[in-house]
């Protein structure tokens, strides 16, 4: 029995997130999933989210790549998921190669590729032209 686990805020969740979490799972046999909640994301990672933290973490539970979610709070929980979860592969998209390095003590540590032209943020900025477009047009 392999256990993945992998971190993210999936906002508007996308092919990218979809083709990441196939991908994790398939070094393995369960694939947990931490899921940044809305105050990480604020004051962490300084990005707010269209889709509240409890729809992202449904949303994930019906991805059929996902066996388990739990919130990703703080940076430090890492080792302790990994630790209380018996983690073999730590893994994220290669937007972060090399940052969690130092997880090698505890576990295998992968970095995939990145699906190209795909990110809640293009998605947040295809949006926001959208409404521009809509607002001049009316
Ligand atoms: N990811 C990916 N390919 C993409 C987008 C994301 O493989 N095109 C991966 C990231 O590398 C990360 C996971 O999906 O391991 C969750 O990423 P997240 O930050 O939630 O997605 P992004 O779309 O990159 O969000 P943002 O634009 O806010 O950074």
């Amino acid at each position: 029995m392999k256990t993945i686990i992998t971190y993210g805020t999936f906002d508007l969740f996308h092919v990218g997130h979809v083709n990441l979490l196939q991908r994790a799972k398939a070094l393995g046999d369960r694939l947990i999933v931490g899921v940044s909640t809305d105050e990480f994301n604020l004051n962490e990672k300084g990005k707010t989210t269209i889709v509240p933290f409890e729809h992202r973490v449904t949303v994930l539970q019906s991805c059929r790549h996902v066996d388990l979610v739990v919130p990703e709070q703080s940076w430090r929980q890492k080792v302790d998921d990994i630790q209380k979860y018996q983690v073999d592969i730590f893994v994220m998209g290669d937007d972060w190669s090399g940052k969690f390095d130092d997880l090698k003590t505890f576990s295998e540590v992968v970095y995939l590729p990145r699906t190209k032209n795909i990110s809640s943020t293009a998605l947040k900025q295809a949006m926001a032209v959208l409404s521009q477009l809509h607002q001049e047009l009316n």
